[in-house]
Parts: structure tokens; sequence; C-alpha cells
């Protein structure tokens, strides 16, 4: 039997100008730009196989097979690769991330852009970053800038090949920390998908795209300038911001727990005892905090004491989508 086989890494990412509403939901295509940068600490390892004569893709993540919903989903990327080639093989693929899946870390970011790179290296497709960051895109929006490396924005477009993400700082650039809490490990009651088709039921939509449209070029500077405070304020308003329109959504969104409250306020209670940190929330109840080099240690064993926080997973700035000769199966 003829097989083609390829493994890819990839890592997850946190927004500091979030994603939150599409123009076009069929396309993932977004309305507004985001900005974000890679998660060294949190991947998704992903070998796919395609093989003559099997039949229907065989998934596995995490050591669970995968069905349902979940399975339509990543059959429905894997027929977007096999678009390009034209063939009608279906796949084994076997995922494995290194992180609680579906609690707000973005694990469909890292999961659509592994599962991406490692669907087009194994057809031997000659891609280029922008184009495996598009198609990465259609699996989960996110995933476009799971792509490229360091920090990242990702581009509004009507145009589905124009709407990708690309590098705008190395990680070495600047080392920053995201120190995530867990504070659930649970799945979420509504996924980002259905999220983003509410957002624009939300009173306060136009008034956050707004915001975001004037926040995109301060963040910039912020990165190219290394300036934590700046960055942090940003990322901080941006989350409250987003959170405004899942809670004002019909229906409405809530993501928080108390447990994940508590995070917050204590963030900014050691913000007002001069250390540097700011929190970032995606979809999902877990706390991202923003944080140096310097204060990292400290930050991270006073979350560790926080009765509300399980554990903390630790990451730097993060590098792009890679190969890797160690498959999974
Ligand atoms: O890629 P999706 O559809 O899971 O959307 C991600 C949305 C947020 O994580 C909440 C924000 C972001 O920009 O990552």
């Amino acid at each position: 039997m003829s097989t083609w086989k390829a493994t890819a890494c990839a890592n997850a990412n946190i927004a500091l100008i979030k994603y939150w509403g599409n123009r076009d939901d069929g396309l993932r295509l977004p309305v507004t730009n985001s900005i974000s940068f890679n998660l060294d600490g949190a991947s998704t390892t992903t070998t796919v196989e395609f093989a003559e004569g099997q039949s229907g893709d065989q998934v596995t993540l995490d050591g669970v097979a995968a069905h349902g919903a979940a399975a339509q989903r990543i059959t429905a990327q894997l027929d977007l690769l096999r678009a390009r080639t034209g063939t009608k093989w279906a796949t084994r693929v076997v995922s494995r991330n290194n992180f609680p899946m579906a609690a707000g870390i973005a694990s469909s970011a890292s999961g659509f852009a592994a599962l991406t790179c490692a669907a087009a290296w194994a057809l031997a497709l000659d891609l280029s970053e922008r184009e495996l960051s598009c198609l990465a895109r259609r699996g989960s929006g996110s995933a476009a800038r799971s792509v490229p490396g360091g920090f990242v924005e990702w581009y509004a477009s009507e145009r589905d090949e124009d709407s990708f993400a690309e590098s705008i700082a190395p990680p070495e650039h600047w080392p920053l920390h995201d120190l995530v809490a867990i504070v659930s490990q649970g799945e979420k009651p509504v996924g980002s998908t259905e999220g983003h088709q509410r957002a624009q039921t939300s009173p306060l939509f136009q008034a956050r795209i707004a915001q975001v449209e004037a926040d995109l070029p301060l963040m910039r500077c912020a990165i190219g300038d290394r300036d934590f405070h700046t960055l942090g304020a940003l990322a901080e308003r941006d989350t409250l911001m987003m959170h405004a329109v899942m809670l004002t959504s019909q229906p409405s969104l809530l993501y928080w727990t108390a447990e994940t409250l508590a995070v917050m306020r204590a963030v900014r209670a050691w913000r007002n005892d001069g250390l540097a940190c700011y929190f970032s929330i995606d979809a999902g109840p877990n706390v991202h905090v923003l944080t140096t080099q310097q204060a990292s240690s400290t930050i991270l064993q006073a979350l560790q004491a926080l009765p509300a926080v399980q554990a903390v997973l630790a990451c730097n700035v993060g590098g792009g989508a890679r190969r890797t000769d160690e498959h999974l199966f």
C-alpha cells in the first residue's frame, strides 16, 4: 500500500489585539486584523498519513478517536488540501497537545496549524508560509497566526487569498512571558466558531471595531519599542472589550468563573504594588498573565499560591510551525 506521511509541530498563540467576529463565517475572514505572539510552551504535534485504499479519515486526538462534528471539521480541512492535488486518498491522523484542549488556550490554533502543515507537507505541496497561513485559517481563524513565528499580525481582507498572518518581529526580539493560570480544565460550553457568529448581535460590536482600528498601530509600536506597559494596557483593555461584546451578544456569552475573576483581581493588585503584569483572556475561563522576564518568577510563585489556580503553564515567545521527523506512528 502506498502512503505519504509528514509530521508538523505548531505553537498555540495569545492574541494581544483579538479576533472576534467574521465578515465571512464560511471562509473565516475576520472583520479586523489581530496581533498575537506564539507560545513555545503550548504546542500540538500532528502526523498525517495519506494511504491508498483507506476508507474515511481516521483521527486520534490526545489518544481518543475523534467523531461527530470534531471529526467532520478535520475532514473538511483535509478536503481543502486534497483538492489541491486531486487525490481522494483518506488519512490517518494522530495529534497530541502538551496542554489541555478547549480550555481557553488556543488548541484549535496550534491544532489546525499543525494539521494543515503536516497534510501539505505529506502531499509534497509547494506552498509558501502565506499560503499555509491562509489554509490554516480555514480550519480555525487563529490558526493562521500559528504558522509564522514570533510576534504575528493577521490581516483582514475580503479575499480568501489575502487574509493571512505574517511575522512582525522574531521570537528573539523580546523575551516576553505568558503565564497561563489554569482555573478549569473542562470543555467550554460554547466554542468560538459559534461565538464569532454571535459577535455582530452585540450593540458594542461596532464600538470595539473602532477601538481595534485605533489600537492596532499603537500595538505594533509597543512591540517595536519593547514598551511593556503600553502593550499590557492595550492588551488588557482589548480583552475587556472583547468580553464586553461576548457578554452583550444574543444569546449572551459568559466565559468567566469566580476563579477567573480572582486571578484578574490579583493581577491588578500586584500591578498596583509595582509588578509588571497584565491579564488576557480568550473564549474560556483561564487567565493568561503577560509579564516580563524580570518579573516572571515572582508572578509565577504568586499565581501558584492562589487557591483559584490549579496549575500554571509558563510560556515564552515561540517560533512558527515546523516539520519534524519524529512521527507519532
Ligand atoms: O480561532 P478561533 O475561531 O478559535 O477564535 C479565537 C478567538 C479568541 O481566542 C477568543 C481570540 C483570538 O484572537 O485568539
